[in-house]
């Protein structure tokens, strides 16, 4: 079985999305093996998006990771990333079909709602950044 790391993004948790991404995963098929609430700091969200350090856009998508809340999930299921990623849709909401998550309740690139891991390894190395080793807890938040 394949492990995938989901993460809604600080306009999902604020536009009240985590509970019809959850689903969608959920009526899919998928298992939830973590979710956490959590605020993310600048240096996780630098090394989360790591490989686009160099692109004109960094400065505004850390900008926009450490905005507000994250929901940061570990889904599991067969060939896990792929199927996540067809759920998700396209990266450019523009170019995302309807019925996707990002198709249906995202319209800007530079915030489009969910994250979801590249491939099985980079699944694995950002389920460790977020998770840590318990990435089976699962976290429940009060204010
Ligand atoms: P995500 O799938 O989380 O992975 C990298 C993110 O970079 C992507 O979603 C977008 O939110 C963001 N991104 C990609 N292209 C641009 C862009 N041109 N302007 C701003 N953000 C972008």
């Amino acid at each position: 079985m394949e492990r995938t790391f989901v993460m809604v993004k600080p306009d999902g948790v604020r536009n009240g999305l985590i509970g019809d991404i959850v689903s969608r995963f959920e009526k899919k098929g998928f298992t939830l093996r973590g979710i956490k609430l959590m605020h993310i700091d600048r240096p996780l969200a630098e090394r989360h998006y790591g490989e686009h350090r160099e692109k004109p856009f960094f400065g505004e998508l850390v900008d926009y990771l450490t905005s507000g809340e994250v929901c940061a999930m570990v889904w599991e299921g067969k060939h896990a990333v792929a199927n996540a990623r067809s759920l998700i849709g396209k990266t450019n909401p523009v170019e995302a079909v309807p019925g996707t998550i990002r198709g249906d309740f995202a319209m800007d690139v530079a915030s489009n709602v969910v994250h979801g891991s590249d491939s099985p390894e980079n699944a694995e190395r950002e389920i460790s950044l977020f998770f840590g080793d318990s990435a089976a807890a699962v976290y429940l938040f009060t204010s």
